[in-house]
């Protein structure tokens, strides 16, 4: 497995999200995963599945310490208090004494941004996360928190159809990795002509071309969610072949700019 270097952390490149997977039907899918290889788990405590994945994950026999493990404070729980709480419930649910990355959900305005920074920091200090990152800041947002905290990690959507040049930009400056949520578009770039088409010679779908895409960029970490094992295997495997630059161009010109999550509480985007 690839991993990013992103300032302390070693994030293996390719995890699994789980967003709504719940019950035995997470808890069958982190088990496939986890015999399959993978080694990078996101969760989080809005998603109600961290007692499955922590469960599945106790199951498996595979060393805590060979797991990177992932979760994120939903962001009306962005005060200090109530974040410390909120991670240490996240921990119990997930029958951890530490997460490796801990993420605020997306930014809160309504808080001020040093006191979240301030609180993620903490969360260090006091040992229940190895890491810190945000998810949904854009650049200027991103600039100003990492003035206030050592952030390992901006997860944000991108695939094919959403470039994410800003946020790389400030990501690859300061060290960080930018990881790619819903990397392959929820199914879409399955169907996507171009994809496939530059799939084809290498024997690989429209989704491993995404994600090999995804990979190929310097930084970039991809955490694609499937409740099926034979999925589960295919997005797994795209370190056997190689896109070229001319392949890369190519499947970077199929942004359109629009976002699949977008939801009422979003900031401006970049
Ligand atoms: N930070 C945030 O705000 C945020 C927001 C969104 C997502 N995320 C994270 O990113 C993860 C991934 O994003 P996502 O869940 O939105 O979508 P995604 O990973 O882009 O796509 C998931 C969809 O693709 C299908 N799929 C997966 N592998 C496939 C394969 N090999 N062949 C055919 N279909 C396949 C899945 O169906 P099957 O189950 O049938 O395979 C599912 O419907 C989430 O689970 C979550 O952990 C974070």
């Amino acid at each position: 497995m690839q991993h990013v270097a992103a300032r302390g952390a070693r994030i293996p490149a390719l995890g699994m999200g789980t967003w709504q997977l719940k019950g035995a039907e997470c808890r069958d899918a982190v088990s496939a995963a986890l015999e399959l290889g993978y080694r990078h788990l996101d969760t989080a405590q809005i998603y109600e599945n961290e007692a499955d994945v922590g469960a599945a994950l106790a199951e498996s026999g595979v060393p805590r310490d060979e797991v990177f493990v992932t979760t994120k404070v939903w962001y009306e729980r962005a005060r200090r208090d109530d974040l410390l709480r909120s991670v240490d419930e996240s921990l119990r649910r997930l029958k951890l004494d530490h997460v490796d990355l801990l993420l605020l959900h997306w930014p809160n305005a309504e808080v001020p941004l040093a006191e979240s920074m301030g609180a993620l920091d903490e969360a260090v200090e006091r040992g229940l996360t190895r890491s810190i990152g945000v998810s949904n800041f854009p650049s200027a947002m991103l600039r100003n928190a990492l003035e206030l905290a050592p952030l390992s990690v901006n997860q944000v959507e991108y695939h094919p159809y959403l470039r994410q040049d800003e946020v790389a930009a400030v990501c690859r400056a300061r060290g960080m990795a930018m990881v790619a949520y819903s990397p392959i578009a929820q199914g879409r770039v399955f169907e996507d002509a171009t994809l496939r088409a530059i799939g084809a010679p290498h024997g690989k779908s429209g989704g491993q071309v995404a994600l090999r895409w995804l990979l190929q960029q310097s930084g970039v970490v991809a955490i694609p969610r499937s409740s099926k094992r034979a999925h589960l295997a295919a997005n797994l495997d795209i370190f056997d072949f190689e896109l070229d630059a001319a392949e890369m161009r190519t499947i970077g010109q199929l942004s359109e700019g629009r976002r699949l999550i977008d939801p009422p509480w979003a900031p401006d985007w970049d």
